[in-house]
């Protein structure tokens, strides 16, 4: 009884100072330790690709953990986009080819996401080329970013606005390994969809099946037969955002042409609870659920809670908005 009062008492010291209490005793047990990481080579030059070897989206090994490029890169991704300081574009619309083959494909939560893979070995491979793009692009993979609410879950931001889900379409440079393409500084080229809630459960339709099937655990895969990834574009492909930047994900090379699609997608909203039920990896996931939820709520200040309520807290997958840097977004359309 007396180690329960304990508990309890160290519940509310903790809530009243903002975390002093347990942060003092996960640092001295060394879970909170930031990587010493050297991000630059002798030359002062960002190029680092060391990292978290177990980076995620969790408060020890988040995004403000990531070391190398993702930590000292001037050309990193998502950004805000905002509109009025757009620049007009003013490239052909984007040729999207074999984007309505049939293609078996492979679904696999890898712990980060679900990922969609297989389109190198369908026999008419959908890619993308014109819009500017300079070369032809074979699409690779898709993958998503979500997070614990409707407000929350993109990666790019329009004027601050956050939407519920994005959907990133890797295309690789043709005739690349992806290996090779992210060491070229135009290596890839990816497609962002912003997805809203809305009563058109056709964009997704067709992956939710297998996104359920993986959805219980880390590795598992599912596959989806005669899959038409043009099912995900929005109808108006002509009107888009784009700039230079970077992967993501560590260990965020600065090798992407970034295309972000101005129409907004729908998603329902029975299948974005579908997808936020997906069990990520990460050191919490066997609390996963309401408990899990609720340390990850209590263990943040409310301060960082308020400018990010989805930081630290596992089960959402999507890295703030980094610095623009002096780069130029244009806007085609
Ligand atoms: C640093 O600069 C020197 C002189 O330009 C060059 O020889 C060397 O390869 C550079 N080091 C790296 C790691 O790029
Ligand atoms: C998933 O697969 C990776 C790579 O094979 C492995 O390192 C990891 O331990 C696996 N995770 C689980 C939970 O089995
Ligand atoms: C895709 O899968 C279907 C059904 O499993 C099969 O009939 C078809 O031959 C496969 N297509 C390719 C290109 O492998």
């Amino acid at each position: 009884m007396r180690y329960f009062k304990i508990i309890i008492l160290a519940f509310f010291v903790e809530r009243a100072s903002s975390l002093w209490f347990f942060e003092n005793i996960a640092n001295s047990l060394g879970f909170r330790q930031k990587p010493q990481i050297e991000e630059k080579d002798e030359n002062g030059t960002c190029t680092s690709e060391d990292t978290l070897e177990e980076w995620g989206y969790e408060l020890n090994n988040g995004p403000d953990h990531w070391g190398g490029i993702c930590k000292c890169g001037k050309k990193q991704s998502p950004i805000n986009i905002v509109t009025t300081l757009t620049q007009p574009g003013n490239v052909d619309p984007i040729t999207f080819s074999n984007y309505d083959a049939q293609c078996n494909i492979t679904v696999l939560n890898n712990g980060d996401t679900v990922t969609f893979v297989g389109f190198d070995d369908c026999p008419n491979q959908p890619y993308i080329s014109n819009g500017g793009l300079g070369s032809r692009y074979d699409l690779h993979a898709f993958h998503f970013h979500w997070g614990h609410t409707d407000l929350d879950g993109s990666e790019h931001t329009l004027d601050g606005r956050k939407y519920s889900l994005e959907l990133h379409l890797l295309h690789i440079k043709h005739g690349l390994t992806f290996e090779e393409a992210i060491h070229q500084p135009d290596g890839l080229a990816v497609i962002a969809i912003w997805f809203s809630l809305w009563f058109d459960s056709a964009p997704m339709s067709t992956l939710m099946p297998a996104i359920e099937l993986v959805s219980t655990a880390e590795n598992q895969t599912a596959t989806i037969s005669n899959f038409q990834v043009s099912q995900l574009l929005p109808q108006d492909r002509n009107q888009f955002y784009r700039y230079e930047g970077s992967l993501t994900t560590p260990t965020c090379n600065e090798v992407v042409i970034w295309t972000v699609m101005k129409q907004v997608q729908s998603i329902t909203f029975s299948q974005m609870n579908i997808i936020r039920r997906i069990h990520l990896g990460g050191e919490n996931n066997e609390n996963r659920g309401l408990f899990s939820r609720m340390l990850g709520l209590i263990r943040q200040p409310a301060l960082i809670r308020s400018i990010n309520p989805d930081i630290g807290i596992p089960g959402a997958n999507h890295r703030p908005v980094q610095p623009l840097n002096g780069r130029t977004v244009f806007f085609h359309g």
